[in-house]
């Protein structure tokens, strides 16, 4: 049977028809491979996956990236990714180890810009929700590529943006103790061009927050031509928002697209659970 699916918005996002079942023996695998590539994100709803069913889904469809398996301080909280499930929570409780760098969760990004090959995509489940807020918002960042003028296209292929954690980190925390931004500033800095011709063919923006600057550019000149491709680039044709319910399963794809959280009470308890697929090609400037 073929896959169906309706569009979010006009360039963002597809609701996809399929069963719990389906996904689960990864009936539609390549279909839905193909369909994140198109289209940036899938919704698939009424699904309420497990942890392990999170995991299977996830192994039908890629390389599922595992963490260590250490322990907390108390002894007994996981740590990220371990056996596969990351718990993303602002609850020091829930997630120690990483509660303190989700802040930068609000800004726009792609995950993982430190790696030499980021993450191809995530699946992100509802374990609870925050009352008001807490929507999530993507931005297809091949539209915005594409509909740059052909002179500036030229231009941007040739340019490369060193990416670093406190840039991703620091605007969103600004209230920070000088211990994390030295904490933040050890963290490994990564260079990638700034548009990425992918093995497809298709060119994307590689847009995120942690884009500290351009190389051999003048700061002022640098800071302003980032800012104005992320005002580009997250203009509403190029967004879809997703409110969430329970039961909803979302992939995101990590290479052409940079999503953010919106905000909601750091009370509340919002949590997910995600599983995440590492990354097939690295960022590969254009020809
Ligand atoms: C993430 C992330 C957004 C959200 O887990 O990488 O950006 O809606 N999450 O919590
Ligand atoms: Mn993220």
């Amino acid at each position: 049977m073929e896959l169906t699916s309706t569009d979010l918005s006009p360039r963002m996002g597809s609701q996809v028809n399929v069963t719990k079942a389906d996904l689960l023996g990864g009936a539609h695998a390549k279909a839905i491979r193909a369909l994140l590539d198109q289209r940036g994100i899938l919704l698939f709803r009424g699904i309420h996956p497990s942890d392990e069913e999170l995991r299977t889904i996830a192994r039908t469809l890629g390389d599922l990236r595992i963490g260590e398996s250490k322990r907390g301080a108390d002894g007994a909280t996981l740590k990220e990714g371990d056996e596969g499930v990351l718990k993303v929570s602002l609850d020091a409780k829930v997630n120690p180890e990483y509660a303190r760098f989700l802040p930068g969760n609000h800004l726009w990004h792609m995950d993982g810009t430190y790696e030499e090959v980021p993450p191809l995509a995530t699946l992100f489940t509802p374990f609870k929700l925050s009352r008001e807020g807490g929507d999530t918002v993507f931005a297809n960042t091949y539209a915005a590529y594409e509909d740059l003028p052909a002179d500036e296209k030229a231009r941007l292929d040739g340019l490369h943006v060193v990416h670093t954690m406190q840039a991703a980190l620091f605007p969103a925390m600004r209230d920070c103790t000088p211990e994390e931004f030295a904490v933040w500033s050890s963290y490994p800095k990564r260079n990638h061009p700034l548009v990425w011709q992918h093995r497809s063919g298709r060119k994307s923006l590689v847009l995120s927050t942690s884009g500290s600057h351009i190389e051999q550019m003048h700061p002022s000149e640098s800071h302003d031509l980032l800012e104005r491709l992320m005002r580009h680039a997250t203009q509403d044709k190029y967004l879809y928002r997703h409110k969430w319910q329970m039961g909803d399963l979302v992939i995101w794809d990590n290479t052409g697209a940079m999503h953010r959280v919106m905000p909601f009470d750091r009370e509340s308890g919002r949590e997910f659970h995600r599983c995440t697929l590492n990354g097939e090609e690295p960022i590969r400037a254009a020809a």
